[in-house]
C-alpha cells in the first residue's frame, strides 16, 4: 500500500502521509493541510470520518463487532476479570498482579471519604433533580475540596487524584440515589469489595444489615466492565477535549458526565426502559412502534438500536442479553418488558429498514432490564453507565496528558453575513 495520499486542489498536488495503526487501520495525516494549502480545511460534522487522536487503550471494529481493552477481548474480561482489575488495566495499561491490585484498592479505600460539606451542596438540590445533573455538579465540586487535583503536571498528585475519584465517585453515585429515595446519606464499608461496597452504599437501610446477593454483585460487576471504555465516543472526547486545556481531572469528568446524559448517548438506557414501558402501556403492539421508527415524518426512534461505530451486533449487547436472562431467572422475576424487548429485537433484526441500515441492538437495549431487576430507579440508569465509564474516562484523560496533545480546537467554515455597516439603535 502507498505510504502517502495525494490531494489535488486547483491543479496543485499535495502529499500527506498515511498512518497505520496496530490493527491495520489507515488514516490520512492532515496535520500540515492548512499550512500546505494556504488555509484549506476539512469539514466533518459529527466527526464521522475524523480521528481525533492515536490511542492505545481500546480497539473496536464496528463491522466485525470486536471490542478489546488494551488488547484483551471484552468477552474474556467480562467472564474472567472483576471491575477493579479492568479499571487498573485501562488506567495503567497492564493487568495488575495481586499485590498491585491490593495496593490500588487500599489506596482507593484510603480516599473514599467525601468531605461532609458536600452534603450541604446536595441538600440544596430539589429532590426531583435528575441524578446525572447532581452527579456532574458534585464531581465538579470535588475540585474545591481537593485543590491539589488541578496540579496536572505532578505525577504524584495525579495518582492521588485518580484514586480519590475512584473512591469518592461511588459515594456521590449512592448519595444521588439516596437523596431521591429519601434515605440518609451514608459512607462505604472498607471491609467489602469495590462493587459490593457500591451496592451496600446504594441500598443499605439505616434500620438493618444489608445482605449481599452474589447474583447482583456479579451482574453489576459485569455491567460496569462492559461500560468501562469505548474509545472516542461523545463523553470520552469531551473529557479529552476539556482536559486538553489543562483543566483538572474532576472538571473534565464533570463535563463528560454531562455529555453522557443525553438520550443519544448514555441516556439511551433510561430512554429504552421508558420506551418499553410506553409500548406495554399502549397494549404491547411492537409492530406499531416499529412502523413509527421507520416513518421519517415521525421523530420516534427505536431507542437502544443503532450505533455510530457498530454496523454489526454490539458485542456488549450479546453479553448483556445473556446476563439479563440469567439475572431474571435467578431472581425469579418475570418481566413483561423483557418479552417486549425480545419481540422488538427479533422483528428489527429481520426488518428490511433496520437490516439495510445495519441497525442492531446496542449495549443500552438490555442493560436497563437488569438495572430494573436490581431495584435501581430508571433515572439512575445513566448514572450507572457513568460509574462503569469512570476508569475509561480517566485512562483516556491520562493518555491525552501523557501524549502531550495540543488543546482541542476545531476549525469551521463560516457561512454567516459578510461585513455589514453598523447601524445605531435609532436607525434600525
Ligand atoms: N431507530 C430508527 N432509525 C434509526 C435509528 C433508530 N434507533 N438509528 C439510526 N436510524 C436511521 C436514521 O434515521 C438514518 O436513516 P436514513 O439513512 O434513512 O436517514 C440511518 O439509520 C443512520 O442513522 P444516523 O442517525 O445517521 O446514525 P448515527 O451514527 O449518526 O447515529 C445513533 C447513531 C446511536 C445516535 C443512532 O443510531 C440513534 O439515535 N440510536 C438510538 C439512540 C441510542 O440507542 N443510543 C445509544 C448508543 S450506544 C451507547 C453509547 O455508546 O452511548
Amino acid at each position: 500500500m502507498s505510504k502517502t495520499a495525494t490531494l489535488e486542489i486547483n491543479g496543485q498536488k499535495h502529499e500527506f502521509p498515511l498512518i497505520t495503526g496496530t490493527e491495520n487501520e489507515v488514516a490520512i495525516d492532515i496535520k500540515t493541510l492548512r499550512g500546505a494549502t494556504g488555509g484549506v480545511t476539512t469539514i466533518d460534522p459529527g466527526y464521522k470520518n475524523t480521528g481525533s487522536c492515536e490511542s492505545g487503550i481500546t480497539f473496536l471494529n464496528g463491522e466485525e463487532g470486536i471490542l478489546r481493552y488494551r488488547g484483551y477481548a471484552i468477552e474474556d474480561l467480562a467472564d474472567k476479570a472483576d471491575f477493579l482489575e479492568v479499571a487498573y488495566l485501562l488506567i495503567f495499561g497492564e493487568l495488575p498482579t495481586k499485590v498491585e491490585l491490593e495496593k490500588f484498592h487500599a489506596d482507593i479505600k484510603e480516599e473514599s471519604v467525601v468531605d461532609d460539606d458536600i452534603k450541604k451542596i446536595l441538600d440544596a438540590f430539589p429532590k426531583a433533580a435528575h441524578p446525572m445533573g447532581v452527579l456532574s455538579s458534585l464531581t465538579s465540586a470535588l475540585t474545591a475540596f481537593n485543590p491539589s487535583s488541578v496540579n496536572v503536571d505532578s505525577e504524584e498528585d495525579m495518582y492521588k487524584t485518580v484514586v480519590k475519584i475512584m473512591g469518592k465517585f461511588p459515594v456521590l453515585v449512592a448519595w444521588a440515589m439516596r437523596k431521591k429515595s429519601g434515605l440518609p446519606l451514608n459512607y462505604g464499608d472498607d471491609s467489602l469489595g469495590y462493587v459490593e461496597n457500591i451496592l451496600k452504599m446504594m441500598f443499605g437501610k439505616p434500620n438493618g444489615e444489608y445482605t449481599q446477593n452474589k447474583i447482583l454483585v456479579n451482574a453489576l460487576d459485569k455491567l460496569l466492565i462492559l461500560h468501562a471504555d469505548h474509545e472516542q465516543n461523545c463523553s470520552t472526547s469531551t473529557v479529552r477535549i476539556v482536559g486538553s486545556s489543562h483543566a483538572g481531572l474532576f472538571a473534565s469528568l464533570s463535563a463528560g458526565i454531562s455529555a453522557l446524559w443525553g438520550p443519544l448517548h448514555g441516556g439511551a438506557n433510561q430512554a429504552v426502559l421508558e420506551m418499553l414501558e410506553a409500548i406495554k402501556e399502549d397494549g404491547g403492539d411492537t409492530k406499531k412502534f416499529m412502523a413509527k421508527a421507520k416513518d421519517k415524518a415521525d421523530p420516534f426512534r427505536l431507542m437502544g438500536f443503532g450505533h455510530r461505530v457498530y454496523k454489526n451486533f454490539d458485542p456488549r449487547a450479546k453479553i448483556i442479553k445473556v446476563a439479563a436472562d440469567e439475572v431474571l431467572s435467578d431472581l425469579g422475576i418475570e418481566d413483561p418488558v423483557l418479552d417486549i424487548a425480545k419481540g422488538l429485537a427479533s422483528e428489527a433484526l429481520s426488518d428490511e429498514y433496520f437490516v439495510k441500515r445495519k441497525l442492531y441492538p446496542n449495549v443500552d437495549f438490555y442493560s436497563g432490564i437488569i438495572y430494573r431487576a436490581m431495584g435501581i430507579p430508571v433515572e439512575m440508569f445513566t448514572v450507572m453507565f457513568a460509574l462503569g465509564r469512570l476508569p475509561g474516562w480517566i485512562a483516556q484523560w491520562k493518555e491525552m496528558r501523557a501524549r502531550k496533545e495540543p488543546i482541542g480546537r476545531p476549525r469551521q467554515i463560516y457561512i454567516g453575513e459578510n461585513h455589514r455597516e453598523f447601524k445605531t439603535i435609532d436607525n434600525r
